[in-house]
């Protein structure tokens, strides 16, 4: 049984990776809110990763995977954007998770091989307007999982997965009306947005064994957005 810690996993994808794995892993969940969790075989740890260090009294001393989960979509023109929303964006996406890591580093390497599970987006990859501030913080994950994963292999795999829109309490902005989500699933090439359930899988794939082979990957769970130029 695995000892896999999720920050975030409280409500959205992170949730969705602990419904999944709850049976068969030891669940360890590091959130502000823990309403939604209900019932479920976790942990619950109080955390907020913009103000608090993560107590690891609490965690293991053996840690055999990680998924770190807050995000933003922080969608405004360039020219308005403030560098204040840059820095908070920055802050929330890469800097508290680069302090959350060197936090429970000793767990991770305590492990015989754990697995790291970071979040993009599909606009690191795809230029789109708008997302000048979320795809610079994006695109810092993406780099540093690389170098992370190289200096730590074999001990440590790090993966990132890149999402489209999925229908979560974050991207409730862009879905709270059947107008939104059908004109956003027309956007998608596969006609669908992503579910918690479908981005999940992915991460679920990656904490495991299944996946030992497979470190320093960007992978697209995004309806075919990154790649598909579809007609119609
Ligand atoms: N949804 C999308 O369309 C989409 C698209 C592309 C990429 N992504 C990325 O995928 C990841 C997961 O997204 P999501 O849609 O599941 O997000 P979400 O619905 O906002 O859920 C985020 C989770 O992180 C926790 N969290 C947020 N801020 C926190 C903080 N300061 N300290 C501790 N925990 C915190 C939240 O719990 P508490 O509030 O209880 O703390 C919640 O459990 C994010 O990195 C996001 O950028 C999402």
């Amino acid at each position: 049984m695995k000892n896999i810690l999720l920050i975030g996993g409280s409500y959205g994808i992170g949730l969705a990776i602990a419904k999944e794995l709850q049976y068969d892993n030891k669940i360890y969940i590091a959130s502000r809110t823990k309403e939604e969790i209900g019932d479920m075989h976790v942990t619950h740890i109080p955390f907020d990763a913009t103000t608090d260090t993560l107590d690891t009294s609490l965690l293991p001393a053996v840690l055999d995977g990680l998924v770190y989960c807050p995000g933003s979509i922080n969608l405004r023109p360039f020219k308005g954007l403030k560098i204040d929303a840059f820095e908070n964006d920055l802050q929330i996406n890469f800097l508290n998770l680069v302090k959350v890591l060197q936090t429970v580093l000793p767990n991770l390497t305590a492990s015989n091989q754990s697995s790291v599970v970071l979040f993009s987006t599909v606009a690191a990859t795809m230029g789109m307007p708008f997302h000048t501030s979320v795809s610079a913080s994006k695109g810092a994950i993406e780099g540093f999982a690389k170098a992370l994963a190289a200096e730590y292999a074999p001990k440590i795999r790090v993966n990132v997965i890149a999402p489209s829109l999925t229908d979560t309490p974050l991207a409730n902005k862009f879905l709270n009306s059947e107008e939104k989500k059908e004109k956003s699933a027309a956007r998608n090439p596969l006609k669908k947005v992503g579910t918690s359930e479908d981005v999940a899988q992915m991460a679920s794939f990656l904490l495991s064994e299944k996946s030992n082979w497979i470190s320093g990957q960007i992978f697209h769970v995004d309806g075919g957005m990154s790649t598909l130029l579809v007609n119609g």
